[in-house]
C-alpha cells in the first residue's frame, strides 16, 4: 500500500478523497460530470502541460482544515494541488462562471469563426467550450491575426489562425519524437507554432499532434474536407504494428476508412492501450493503413464526448453524470418540479387511461 496520505476535498458540495499531490482538476475529474472544469491546455498524458489557457479556473473558498482562509484569487485547477479539508467552487461560483466567459471571449478574439468549413467541427473543444461557457456576442471589432503559411509536410495541415497556443503539440513533439523541430516562435499576438526553416515533421509519432490539438489548428491532410466527422462511424480496430500499440479508432463510411485516430477517453485525451501505456499511434497506422482489410475490426467505438458526434448512434454512449441535484445541496433541478403543485393547467384527478378515445379540450372543460 502506498504511504501517500489521503486528502478530503469538497468540490461543488461533493466530497472526494484523493492522494496528496493530486490537482484540483484531477480530483474534480474523479467526481465527473459538470463538476470537472473544462481544460483546453492541460493534458494528463503530457508532462508539463497546463497553466496556459485559464479555462480551468476555480474558486477556493476554504484553503484547508488547518488554514481555512479562502484563496484571494481564482486559481488554475490544473496547476493547484489539493489540501486536506479544501473546499472548491466550480459551477456553483458566479465569479468562476463570469471569469470563464471572459476567458472564452479572449480565446475567440483571434480564433476565426470558420466552424462550417473546419475539419475539427463536431469534436472541437473550443466549440464545446463556447457553447457551454461563452457569450453569444463579440465586442471585438479589429482585424484578426494572420500568418504566413507553413508547410508541415504531407500529412499534417497547420491553420495557425485557429491555434490557441495551448502548447500541447509542442509537448507532444518534445516527448514523443527523437528530435524536436517544432516549437513556439515569437511573443504576444505574433506567437506561433512553427517549424524551424519549415522543416518537415518526419518523426514516426508526430501525427499525434493532431489528436492532442483541442481545435482545428492541426488536422489530418489525408482526411481534410473528405467528410463531416458526424457522418462517419467510429469503430475500434487493431493491427500488428512494430512501432506502436496498433490500437486505433477507424472513422468509416460504408467500407471506406476515412480517418484513423488514437482512441480517446471521456476527457478527449488519448486512452491507455491494452499494454498499459498511453495509446499513441504511429504515422503508418494513422496515415497509411486506409483499407478496412488492414485492420481487425473489434466493434463500435465508445464515444463519450457530448458533442454532435455522440448523438445517439453509438453504443455505450457515456453521458456525463447528472450532478445538479448533489451540487445544489439536494434541491431538485427546476425541470423535475412537480407541475401539479404549481399549475392548474393539468387536472391530476382525471385518469387519462380511462378516457374513451383521445383526450380533448372537452374532457378538461369545467
Ligand atoms: S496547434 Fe493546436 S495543439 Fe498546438 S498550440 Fe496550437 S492549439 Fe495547441
Ligand atoms: S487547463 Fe488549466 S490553465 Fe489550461
Amino acid at each position: 500500500m502506498s504511504d501517500t496520505p489521503l486528502f478530503k476535498v469538497t468540490i461543488d458540495n461533493i466530497s472526494v478523497e484523493v492522494p496528496a499531490g493530486t490537482t484540483i482538476l484531477q480530483a474534480a475529474r474523479k467526481i465527473g460530470g459538470e463538476v470537472a472544469p473544462p481544460a483546453m491546455c492541460y493534458y494528463s498524458k503530457l508532462k508539463g502541460s497546463g497553466g496556459k489557457c485559464r479555462t480551468c479556473l476555480v474558486e477556493v473558498s476554504k484553503g484547508s482544515e488547518k488554514d481555512p482562509r479562502p484563496m484571494p484569487k481564482l486559481v488554475a485547477s490544473c496547476r493547484t494541488t489539493v489540501m486536506d479539508g479544501m473546499e472548491v467552487k466550480n459551477i456553483t461560483s458566479e465569479k468562476v462562471l463570469d471569469a470563464r466567459a471572459g476567458v472564452v471571449e479572449f480565446l475567440l478574439i483571434n480564433h476565426p469563426l470558420d466552424c462550417p468549413i473546419c475539419d475539427q467541427a463536431g469534436e472541437c473543444h473550443l466549440q464545446d467550450l463556447s457553447y457551454e461557457h461563452g457569450k453569444e456576442g463579440t465586442r471585438y471589432e479589429f482585424q484578426r491575426r494572420t500568418f504566413k503559411k507553413h508547410d508541415l509536410g504531407p500529412y499534417i495541415q497547420l491553420h495557425m489562425t485557429r491555434c490557441i497556443l495551448c502548447y500541447r503539440c509542442v509537448y507532444t513533439a518534445d516527448q514523443l519524437t527523437a528530435h524536436r523541430s517544432h516549437g513556439v516562435l515569437d511573443r504576444g499576438d505574433h506567437a506561433e507554432i512553427a517549424t524551424f526553416i519549415e522543416k518537415s515533421l518526419d518523426s514516426d509519432f508526430i501525427g499525434n499532434v493532431i489528436d492532442v490539438c483541442p481545435v482545428g489548428a492541426l488536422t489530418d491532410k489525408t482526411f481534410r474536407f473528405k467528410n463531416r466527422v458526424w457522418f462517419t462511424k467510429p469503430l475500434y480496430a487493431h493491427r500488428d504494428c512494430d512501432k506502436c500499440c496498433g490500437e486505433v479508432t477507424l472513422w468509416m463510411r460504408g467500407d471506406e476508412v476515412f480517418r484513423v485516430t488514437a482512441r480517446k477517453d471521456e476527457w478527449g485525451e488519448v486512452k491507455d492501450a491494452s499494454n498499459g501505456e498511453t495509446g499513441w499511434i504511429c504515422n503508418t497506422c494513422r496515415f497509411e493503413k486506409k483499407k478496412a482489410t488492414d485492420w481487425q475490426i473489434e466493434g463500435l467505438a465508445e464515444i463519450s464526448r457530448h458533442s454532435v458526434i455522440g448523438q445517439g448512434k453509438y453504443k455505450n454512449l457515456v453521458r456525463p453524470e447528472e450532478t445538479v441535484q448533489k451540487v445544489m445541496g439536494g434541491q431538485k433541478p427546476r425541470l423535475l418540479m412537480d407541475i401539479h403543485s404549481v399549475s392548474e393547467v393539468n387536472r391530476p384527478g382525471i385518469e387519462l387511461s380511462e378516457i374513451n378515445g383521445p383526450a380533448t379540450s372537452s374532457v378538461f372543460s369545467k
